[in-house]
Formats: structure tokens, C-alpha cells, sequence
């Protein structure tokens, strides 16, 4: 059992979640106008992961007995200027997801709401792994100061990245 107030976080993160699939879907094909197919490799998996997270939150919610409410998508950008920037803004974007999780768990906790708060922390660790893989990305791509080789070589390697489904999660 969840509360109402506890549901509508929840469904709201539905949003955020499909929200961040859609952006990275955007990155992804504006990485392949680029000609940055490795780029685009490694946005199309992350936007299938995001889809991923959304889905555990949409079983989530009709699990606790409560109904899932699907709310509007906004639109995402679509250019996104060069490699460096494109990954600031992943990164800009992944901070303020940690942030409704962190938000989301402040309510559990607030609420003594063990069960959510359990379903958390799947979350919790992910961000911190999301967080350092793209700091991780944003530093190599910062070394190269836009040097062709540099990026034809970061390319190379977003390019092996595969999906994953997590464990115990079907789609
Ligand atoms: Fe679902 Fe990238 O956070």
C-alpha cells in the first residue's frame, strides 16, 4: 500500500524517466547527422535503459494497487552543438534525475514507507553509476579539446557499448 501523494511522485517519475529516453533518443540521432556513429550507438542504448527504468516504476505503481497516469512528454532539443556539450548536458540531465529520486526518497522516508523506499534504492545506486560514467565520457572527451583523432577515437569505443536488461525486470 502507497499513498495517493506517494502515487503521484511516482507516476510523475514515469514522466521523467520516458522524458529521458526521449532526450537521448534525440542525442542519438542528432549524433548520427554528426557522422558520430559510436555517439549514436551509445545514446540509443541509453535511451532503451531509460525506457527500462520507466517500465519499473509503471509495474511499480500498478503493483502498490494504485493506477499508473501517463502525462504529457515534452519535446527534447535537438541540436546539440559538439560532443563536449552534448555529454554536459547528459550530465546536466542525469543531476537533476538524482535529484527526484533523492526527492522521491525523502518523501518514502517522510511517509514510513518502507516498501518504496526499498524500490529506491535500485535507483539510488544506478545514478551514482550513470553520474560517473558520463563524468568518466565528459573527461576523455575534454582531453581531446575537439581533436579529430581524439573524438574518432572515443567514437570507436561508445560504439562496443550493449544493451542490458537488468535483472529481474522484463519488458
Ligand atoms: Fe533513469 Fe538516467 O536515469
Amino acid at each position: 500500500m502507497i499513498t495517493k501523494k506517494m502515487a503521484k511522485a511516482l507516476n510523475e517519475q514515469i514522466k521523467n524517466e520516458i522524458f529521458s529516453s526521449y532526450l537521448y533518443l534525440s542525442m542519438s540521432a542528432w549524433s548520427s547527422t554528426q557522422g558520430l556513429k559510436g555517439f549514436a550507438n551509445w545514446f540509443y542504448i541509453q535511451s532503451k535503459e531509460e525506457m527500462v527504468h520507466a517500465i519499473k516504476f509503471y509495474h511499480y505503481v500498478l503493483d502498490q494497487g494504485e493506477p499508473v497516469e501517463l502525462h504529457e512528454i515534452p519535446k527534447p532539443e535537438k541540436d546539440f552543438k559538439n560532443p563536449v556539450k552534448v555529454f554536459e548536458e547528459v550530465l546536466k540531465h542525469e543531476q537533476f534525475i538524482t535529484k527526484s529520486i533523492y526527492g522521491l526518497v525523502d518523501l518514502a522516508l517522510e511517509e514510513k514507507d518502507h516498501a518504496t523506499n526499498a524500490f529506491l534504492q535500485w535507483f539510488v545506486t544506478e545514478q551514482v553509476e550513470e553520474e560517473a560514467n558520463v563524468n568518466s565520457i565528459l573527461d576523455q572527451l575534454k582531453l581531446t579539446k575537439s581533436d579529430g583523432n581524439g573524438i574518432f577515437m572515443i567514437d570507436k569505443e561508445l560504439a562496443t557499448r550493449t544493451f542490458v536488461l537488468p535483472a529481474g525486470v522484463t519488458i
